[in-house]
């Protein structure tokens, strides 16, 4: 049976963990890579028995072995290098945030319609056991009317090491909102299956990484001129077509007890839930309150995992679970959650 070969562009930390994903799917395989930086190019490749490695995009774009990409590069790359990837005629997964505007999104949906390819942006907290129960549950109604989610993603001490280029504006866009805020704010709109966002007020901060405060471990790129001029503490309230809302606050570093705290919080009105906690809640008649441990929905992925659902769609087994549709309803709220924090007004989305 041959195989749907993959091209890994970028051959960070993140890199490793998502080469042994695609190579744990019987009918795919890593078969080359592409970084400027050498070093770790060979690191990818010996660790995960890559045949060829290019020090240039360029040549990977152009290996006619390869049906697809897999693109995990500095944020400022991401909509580029999907664009020059579709356009080499490759199915591209491109990892978090989709670009560093709407805009920009949008001119990869043109290209990957018009060269008829698979794309999605991976996110692989949909795939958690909590979110795919939790969006199952709700999907059956057990919790009634969804009218609010409060959702939250706190590290106490979790920068990206300081002079990379996760502190950098120019390279990422923005901070934590783009980094981890992405990832709550994507699991939350696909638990409560709403895409339907029409306004949005955020609020960002740069508190701590401006002090040289705040450094975690994360990061295998070069530490160049220390320059940390993003968000370290963002917050928003997203309004939707249907009335419900959601609340959302992330941080990379905060005074707070835990070190890392993190969940979606739902209110119905028929009960409550959370979705990582995996609890449900219900007050019910008199003291009747109940807490029922543990979620029982179904999950549609049981396998879990972001790649095998990209190549089991390309395959024609699966539908995608991250659509581009999506993808650009949450890069539309992003942008909005910058600008209004810049602006001090309310952003309108529909
Ligand atoms: N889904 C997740 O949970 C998750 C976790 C971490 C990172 N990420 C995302 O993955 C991407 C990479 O993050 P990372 O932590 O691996 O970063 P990293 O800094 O460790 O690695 C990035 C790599 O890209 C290379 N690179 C830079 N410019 C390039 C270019 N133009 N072409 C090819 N390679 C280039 C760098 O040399 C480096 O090796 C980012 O977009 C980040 O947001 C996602």
């Amino acid at each position: 049976m041959s195989k749907l070969n993959f091209g890994i562009v970028g051959a960070g930390a993140i890199a490793h963990s998502c080469c042994k994903a695609i190579n744990d799917h019987p009918e795919a395989r890593v078969l080359a890579a592409s970084d400027p930086n050498e070093e770790r190019l060979q690191g990818l490749k010996e660790k995960n028995n890559i045949t060829n490695t290019y020090a240039t995009n360029e040549e990977l774009f152009g290996d006619a072995e390869l049906d697809a990409v897999y693109i995990a590069v500095p944020n400022k790359f991401h909509a580029p290098l999907a664009i020059a990837a579709l356009n080499a005629g490759k199915h591209v997964i491109l990892d978090k945030p989709f670009a560093l505007s709407y805009a920009e999104a949008k001119e990869v949906a043109y290209v990957a319609a018009a060269n008829g390819k698979t794309f999605t942006v991976g996110m692989n907290q949909r795939f958690t056991p909590g979110v795919q129960q939790a969006r199952s549950l709700i999907k059956q109604g057990d919790l009634g009317e969804v009218y609010h989610a409060k959702s939250f993603w706190f590290r106490r001490k979790g920068i990206p090491k300081f002079g990379t280029w996760f502190c950098r504006k120019d390279m990422a866009g923005g901070g934590v909102m783009l980094d981890i805020g992405v990832h709550l704010l994507d699991a939350t709109l696909y638990v409560l299956d709403n895409f339907e966002p029409v306004s949005v007020t955020g609020q960002t901060y740069t508190k701590f990484g401006d002090r040289g405060l705040g450094e975690g471990g994360w990061g295998m790129s070069d530490a160049k001129e220390q320059v940390f001029d993003v968000d370290d503490f963002s917050t928003a309230l997203i309004k939707f077509k249907n009335g419900a809302s959601v609340s959302l606050d992330v941080s990379w570093a905060i005074h707070q007890k835990e070190s890392n705290k993190m969940d979606i919080q739902i209110y119905g009105t028929e009960g409550g839930m959370l979705c990582y906690g995996q609890e449900k809640f219900n007050y019910g008649e008199g003291s009747s309150y109940s807490v029922q441990q543990g979620l029982n929905g179904k999950k549609e992925f049981e396998h879990g995992d972001r790649f095998h659902n990209f190549i089991n769609h390309i395959l024609g087994k699966e539908e995608l679970c991250n659509p581009i549709e999506q993808a650009l309803v949450i890069q539309k709220i992003l942008d909005g959650i910058y600008e209004s924090s810049k602006t001090g007004n309310e952003v309108k989305l529909d």
